[in-house]
């Protein structure tokens, strides 16, 4: 692997999960491979898990960790051939080859602005990191993709699965904010990529991008979709027509426990209780959110170590 900033970017899911779940059993068996090596981490936006999880995986792996806030550097310029007389004080030219110079590996966590969809869409900061760093780049959640929270779900899913191909849905759900499409993209891409039956539900105008969603079953019924689930992996998006725009608060949508009937809770976290999901769902034996949290360790070892395996 040269990089992770795509699920395309995995080769083979089914033997990239088999590695992940005995990385679990053993998180320390190569932790001589990243020795003298060190994850430099950019966020450019909060993160819980994914700082935690990808720095304890590095970690786990003899890596050393460098953390940067973005917001406490010099503003950064992308704009090639901008006059630099506003507010940037570095250019992401000299920024990216420098960063460059201190890491082997550079993991980068950038959101969309929501604003501007054009812009969002062409990933000008996860591409510019591509672009001018000279070292692999590992996307931690960037405009349009969340790659590693997917194959974190991917391995929750292999794991917990009790039929040969589950039915998995992805089902919208109200929120006060407007949220990126990121993770429910990347669960999409990713359950394409899996022995599953996966459907989508979401209200009328909340389509994602018909180029991610392909001939993927979607339903404006809830209720309809949900029958038969196996697993129910509930997610806000902000509209993708209207972009970036609040159209629907229905709390209708809101996962319950009637809903949810036997199926397994999924979500990425974090998430808004009695929002997006009733209290009685995440606090029963049905939720998974915590293993799915867990996965994001061994999801993001599997990728640095293969990554490692390539310098
Ligand atoms: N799921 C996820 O990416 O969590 P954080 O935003 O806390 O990293």
């Amino acid at each position: 692997m040269k990089k992770y900033t795509e699920i395309k970017d995995i080769s083979n899911l089914s033997e990239m999960i088999k590695e992940a779940i005995l990385l679990k059993m053993q998180p320390l068996e190569f932790s001589e491979l990243g020795k003298h090596k060190t994850l430099v981490m950019l966020f450019f936006n909060s993160s819980l898990r994914t700082r935690l999880s990808t720095e304890k995986a590095a970690r786990n792996l003899g890596m050393h960790v460098s953390i940067l806030n973005v917001n406490d550097a010099w503003n950064i310029e992308f704009e090639d051939g901008s006059i630099m007389n506003a507010g940037s004080s570095e250019h992401i030219k000299e920024a990216a080859q420098v960063i460059s110079q201190y890491a082997d590996i550079i993991a980068v966590r950038a959101f969309p602005s929501l604003t501007d969809k054009e812009k969002d869409a062409s990933e000008f900061i996860l591409n510019s990191f591509i672009k001018y760093a000279t070292v692999p780049i590992v996307n931690m959640e960037s405009a349009t993709a969340h790659p590693l929270q997917a194959l974190a779900d991917a391995i929750t899913i292999t794991e917990l699965s009790e039929t040969r191909k589950p039915k998995v849905v992805l089902s919208w759900a109200p929120h006060p904010k407007p949220l990126p499409q990121a993770v429910a993209n990347s669960f999409v891409e990713m359950m394409q990529n899996m022995e599953v039956d996966l459907t989508i539900t979401h209200p009328e105008g909340y389509e994602l991008d018909a180029n991610i969603t392909k001939n993927t079953p979607i339903h404006h019924n809830q209720e309809d979709a949900l029958k038969d689930a196996d697993f129910v992996y509930v997610k806000n998006w902000s509209n993708y027509k209207a972009y970036g725009q609040i159209l629907n608060e229905d709390p209708n949508w809101m996962m319950t426990q009637e809903k949810l009937g036997k199926a397994k809770f999924m979500h990425c976290l974090p998430v808004r209780r009695n929002v997006v999901v009733e209290d009685a769902v995440l606090d029963s034996g049905q939720s998974v959110v915590i293993n799915q949290a867990n996965n994001r360790t061994f999801a993001a070892q599997v990728v640095l170590k293969n990554i490692l395996e390539n310098l």
